[in-house]
C-alpha cells in the first residue's frame, strides 16, 4: 500500500497539517467507525452479557496489539488509561522509603515529575535529577530506581543504551514511553527495561483514556498492584478469596469500555493492515529528519535529537509561533519552560505538511 492511502485514512489531514501526535495522534476514520459500531450495538441491543463478552474479546486484542508494539508477550502488558497511570502503578508498587534514591533526568514530562514529586513528599524518597545523557553513570549505592523517558518529549533524544546494564545489575529501570511506543521500534527485551509505560492516544492513534504498562515477568510477583478491582481479578466470583491475576493484568485499569478498545484496536490496524509498522517507523523517522534538516538550512537551531518522530527548534516566541501556525491550519506546539516549538511527524504526514510548516519559517 502507498503511504498516500494511509494518509487518506485520517480525515484531519484533508485540511490541517497535523503535526501533533506527540500530544494526541490523528484519528483514523476506521477507528472512529469501530467505536461508533460498538456504541450502536450498545444502544440498540443494550449492555448485557454479549456486550461484556465483546468487551473482554476487544481488550484481549488491544493487549496483543500493544504487546506487539513493545516486543513483549501479552501476559506482560497491562491495559492502563494513560502513561502516567502506568508510572503511578510502578512507583506505588515499589517499596520505597527515605533511605532510597530515584534517579531521573532534567527533561522529564509532568506525567513523570508529578508522581515523583508526590513520592518524594509522601515517603521522603530522594529524587536526584541529572542530565538525560548521564542517567546510567549517576546510579549509586542508594539508587533503587531509574525513571526517565525512553524518548524525550522535549527534543526527541533517546535514553542512553547503558540503562540496560543498570537493569541487568538488578536496579529496576522504568521507561516513560509516551513518545516511544508506536513512534519508533520498541523492544523491551533489547532495551532491558523493567517497566515501560506508554500512551494509547498518541502514536498509537487510540482514544484518550488508553495506555499500556509492560512489566518484566521477573517483577510480576515483586510489584504488587495498587489494589484489585472487579475487572482485574482472576476469579471475581470467589468472594473474599478472589485473587488477582498473577501476570501484568493485575495492573489493568479498573474499567475500559468496549468502544474504547474497539477504537484502539482499529487505530492499530489502520497501520498494521496497510503499510505495516516497520514501514511506518521508517517513513516517519525519515520525514522527521528531513524536517530537521530543512529547519537547519533555514537557520533554525534544531535541538539535538535521535532517530525519532519529534523535531524541536528554537523560536524567539514559541507560543506566538504556535498561534501563527494554527492560523494557517498547521498544528505544532510550544513546550512550557523551553525555548522550542515541537513538530511531531508521523507516517500519515507527507511533504506537503512539512512544506506548510516550513513556509512559516522566515
Ligand atoms: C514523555 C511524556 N510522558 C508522559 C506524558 C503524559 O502522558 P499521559 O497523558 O498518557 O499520561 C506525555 C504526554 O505528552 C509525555 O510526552
Amino acid at each position: 500500500m502507498e503511504p498516500s492511502s494511509l494518509r487518506a485514512a485520517y480525515p484531519v489531514l484533508r485540511e490541517i497539517a497535523y503535526l501533533n501526535a506527540g500530544t494526541c495522534g490523528p484519528v483514523a476514520e476506521a477507528a472512529a467507525d469501530a467505536a461508533r459500531a460498538e456504541l450502536h450495538v450498545a444502544t440498540d441491543d443494550g449492555r448485557w452479557m454479549p456486550y461484556f463478552e465483546r468487551m473482554i474479546d476487544l481488550q484481549a486484542r488491544q493487549r496483543a496489539a500493544y504487546a506487539a508494539r513493545v516486543g513483549a508477550s501479552p501476559d506482560d502488558v497491562a491495559l492502563t488509561t494513560s502513561t502516567s497511570e502506568g508510572i503511578v502503578r510502578v512507583l506505588a508498587g515499589l517499596d520505597l522509603g527515605p533511605e532510597d534514591e530515584i534517579i531521573t533526568s532534567d527533561e522529564e514530562h509532568p506525567g513523570l515529575m508529578g508522581p515523583l514529586g508526590h513520592l518524594a513528599r509522601r515517603l521522603l524518597t530522594h529524587v536526584r535529577i541529572v542530565p538525560f545523557d548521564q542517567l546510567a553513570e549517576a546510579v549509586g549505592p542508594a539508587t533503587k530506581l531509574v525513571a526517565c523517558s525512553h524518548v524525550s518529549w522535549v527534543n526527541g533524544q533517546v535514553a542512553p543504551a547503558a540503562l540496560r546494564e543498570v537493569a541487568d545489575s538488578g536496579i529496576p529501570v522504568l521507561l516513560d514511553g509516551a513518545q516511544g511506543a508506536g513512534a519508533i521500534p520498541v523492544d523491551v527485551n533489547e532495551l532491558g527495561c523493567t517497566f515501560y509505560a506508554a500512551a494509547g492516544q498518541k502514536w498509537l492513534g487510540g482514544p484518550v483514556g488508553t495506555g499500556l504498562l509492560y512489566v518484566d515477568p521477573q517483577w510480576h510477583e515483586r510489584l504488587p498492584s495498587i489494589g484489585p478491582t472487579y475487572l482485574n481479578l482472576k476469579d471475581p466470583g470467589a468472594g473474599l478469596d478472589a485473587e488477582q491475576h498473577v501476570d501484568a493484568r493485575r495492573h489493568d485499569a479498573s474499567a475500559l469500555s468496549a468502544e474504547a478498545s474497539a477504537f484502539a484496536v482499529a487505530a492499530h490496524e489502520a497501520i498494521d493492515a496497510t503499510i505495516g509498522w516497520p514501514a511506518a517507523y521508517e517513513r516517519s523517522a525519515t520525514l522527521a529528519q528531513r524536517l530537521a534538516d530543512e529547519l537547519a538550512t533555514r537557520g533554525r537551531k534544531v535541538a539535538p535529537r535521535g532517530r525519532t518522530t519529534l523535531v524541536s527548534w528554537v523560536e524567539e516566541d514559541p507560543a506566538a509561533f504556535t498561534q501563527r501556525a494554527l492560523a494557517h491550519r498547521v498544528v505544532v506546539r510550544d513546550l512550557p519552560g523551553w525555548p522550542y516549538v515541537r513538530a511531531s511527524v508521523g507516517a500519515w504526514n507527507d511533504e506537503s505538511d512539512l512544506e506548510r510548516l516550513l513556509a512559516l519559517i522566515a
